[in-house]
């Protein structure tokens, strides 16, 4: 019998993100600082090691999703093994990609148990791909995405909508919704370290709803209880489109994540201060499992113990934000 992480907010954790690798062949400029310096080999989880923690999670927690994530997870030359050691375990499994070279893994991730993958773009214009990315990329990830259709793979494309840099282009997203079985969710820009956020340029839940609605009536879907994304389609188009909004109505209240990092430290929340080092006491031959209570019974109600992103906390936020930027927390 599985026993449920269960927090002090009476949550139940039953997802789990792990990232397997902090390294990137992008360097978005909203999750990557320009001075980011990456581990080093033996500090990351080997295969066995992420395999032994997944399955503690699953096994003795009921942890039921994994999600794979980077940095970018198929930089990391056995990322396809690690995704059929999952697959294994019988969970729900996602990865989460920048595509950049998924089609040289499709035929491995599919063979591997793979039915579900989450893509990130921000753009339909090459150039502004590479401001954003710091790389050329967007012919390859574009046919990648279309790749992954036709392999049958269900896919979320991730857009982190910028004001001023790509809130012009909702539109464009929302019309690869009419004809392609894909699920695009916009995601309002989030403060990490080194990612040069400001409140003002969030393009918020609001303005976006505003500015689809402007050109297409559509409806809004049932979300899954612990989704957090807001799902909505355009009447009769084959695909949908959905909104996350942590900046401007976080969903912190019906959150069941927990994260562990390329190097084996387990977050608590995208937003945590704290982390705890669960490699290092697995390496000793220690048991994990009182530190993987202890982490959850810490996690706090709301934006990992951070004020509410309004405008008026800004700079409490920026000052209170985590070290670790995003690239090497895992999406
Ligand atoms: N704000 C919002 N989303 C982000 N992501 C990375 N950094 C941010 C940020 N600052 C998203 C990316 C990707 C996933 C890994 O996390 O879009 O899809
Ligand atoms: Fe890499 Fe993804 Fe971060 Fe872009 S968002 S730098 S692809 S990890």
């Amino acid at each position: 019998m599985s026993q449920p992480l269960t927090d002090r907010h009476n949550r139940v954790h039953r997802s789990l993100r792990i990232s397997i690798v902090d390294k990137c062949d992008l360097r978005c400029t909203y999750c990557m600082p320009e001075d980011q310096h990456f581990l080093k080999r033996e500090e990351l989880m080997t295969r066995e090691e992420v395999t032994t923690i997944a399955r503690l999670f699953v096994e003795r927690y009921g942890v039921s999703k994994i999600r794979l994530t980077g940095g970018e997870p198929l930089v990391r030359p056995d990322a396809v093994d690690i995704v059929r050691d999952m697959a294994q375990l019988g969970v729900s499994l996602g990865l989460t990609t920048n595509a950049l070279s998924l089609h040289k893994h499709l035929d491995g991730l599919n063979d591997a148990g793979l039915k579900s993958i989450n893509i990130s773009l921000d753009t339909f214009d090459a150039e502004r791909f590479r401001k954003i990315t710091r790389r050329d990329g967007f012919d390859t990830v574009h046919a990648n995405i279309m790749l992954a259709l036709q392999r049958g793979l269900r896919v979320k494309v991730n857009m982190v909508v910028m004001r001023g840099l790509n809130d012009d282009e909702l539109l464009r997203f929302v019309e690869l919704t009419r004809d392609h079985d894909i699920h695009v969710r916009f995601i309002e820009f989030m403060p990490f370290a080194g990612n040069h956020w400001g409140r003002e340029r969030v393009y918020t839940y609001a303005e976006m709803l505003g500015h689809i609605g402007s050109v297409h009536s559509f409806e809004k879907l049932t979300d899954d209880p612990h989704s957090t994304a807001k799902a909505y389609r355009v009447p009769d188009w084959k695909g949908t489109f959905a909104v996350i909004s942590t900046v401007t109505e976080p969903f912190c209240g019906n959150c069941d994540r927990l994260r562990i990092t390329a190097e084996g430290k387990m977050r608590n929340c995208l937003f945590a201060r704290e982390e705890t080092d669960l490699l290092s006491a697995l390496r000793r031959g220690e048991d994990i499992a009182p530190l993987i209570e202890a982490n959850v019974l810490g996690k706090h109600a709301m934006l990992g113990g951070l004020p509410q992103f309004k405008p008026e906390k800004q700079e409490e936020v920026l000052h209170d934000l985590s070290a670790r930027p995003m690239v090497s927390i895992g999406g």
